[in-house]
């Protein structure tokens, strides 16, 4: 069984991409530019949000970082995203969810153009994905076709089974999967024989945000298995949707968590970051 090192694979494109936003700054005198909004207090949006701040520093992108109240209204978040939107610093654009319930994430996003929507959400780039043209791919399964990438592993003619259906995963997952010839199935939260399903995937993507959701009784031996949760187990420890100690057994290859998918995503934020920038 191999572990998949997320951590050591983001640190090593983050170095390519710290060339590529020097370059920027050297042939347009300016900056490549994030501006990164979260609305109130959720204690995990904020850690991410800091770690997205932190990753741009890193890699040389500059991050405008918005942090408003959690009784913003619509009218005030949209404003926000407008004069960021016209704002010739500011390249991509991420508001980050989920948003508190009061506000209509679908109609801030909206006000996000293609162009700078480097979270891959907006219908135009989930149109160019489902039809397999070039885009801006949503971070996190960007970041796992990346990690099956660098391991050698071609999705061609494989069963690759994924269990959630959210916009931000589990729907972009499967069309990247189905764009790089795989044999894709989703499962949710209906789904009839979920054992059976999973049990007979050779690549087997969990995104549903349930600690530990998936054991070894679901996985077929020898699968690829890639786990895209950040739960919390009994004790309050960080853990993903995979049972990772008995899974590992079956594995031929797995993600752990963290240090797996989670590095990913944040670095394909600034790789697409970049790319809109590029892109202008
Ligand atoms: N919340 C959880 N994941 C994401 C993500 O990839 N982007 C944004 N904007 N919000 C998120």
């Amino acid at each position: 069984m191999t572990v998949i090192d997320g951590k050591m694979l983001a640190a090593e494109i983050r170095e390519e991409l710290r060339v590529k936003a020097a370059a920027f700054r050297k042939e347009r005198g300016t900056d490549i530019g994030l501006a990164v909004i979260l609305v109130g207090e959720d204690p995990a949006s904020q850690v991410y949000v800091r770690n997205k701040i932190k990753a741009c520093e890193e890699v040389g992108i500059k991050s405008f970082s918005y942090h408003l109240p959690a009784e913003t209204t619509q009218e005030q978040l949209e404003s926000l995203i407008d004069e960021l939107v016209a704002d010739k610093n500011v390249h991509g654009i991420l508001v980050q969810l989920p948003l508190p319930k009061h506000l209509d994430e679908k109609s801030a996003l909206k006000r996000i153009p293609a162009k700078k929507d480097v979270d891959g959400f907006c219908a135009e780039n989930v149109g160019n994905l489902a039809m397999n043209r070039e885009t801006i791919v949503a971070c996190t399964p960007f970041g796992v076709m990346k990690m099956l990438e660098k391991y050698n592993i071609d999705p061609s003619g494989k069963a690759a089974v994924v269990l959630g259906r959210s916009n931000i995963v589990g729907k972009p997952m499967a069309m990247l999967l189905l764009n790089a010839n795989a044999t894709v199935t989703v499962c949710h939260s209906k789904t009839k024989n979920l054992k059976e399903v999973c049990s007979s995937a050779d690549i087997l993507v969990v995104a549903i945000g349930r600690a530990k959701f998936v054991k070894a009784d679901m996985v077929k031996e020898g699968a690829v298995v890639i786990d895209v949760g950040m739960d919390r187990d009994e004790n309050g420890k960080l853990c993903g949707d995979v049972d990772y100690e008995s899974v590992k057994e079956k594995a031929s290859y797995i993600t752990p968590v963290p240090g797996g998918v989670g590095p990913m995503t944040i670095t394909m934020l600034l790789y697409n970051t970049i790319l809109a920038a590029t892109r202008g």
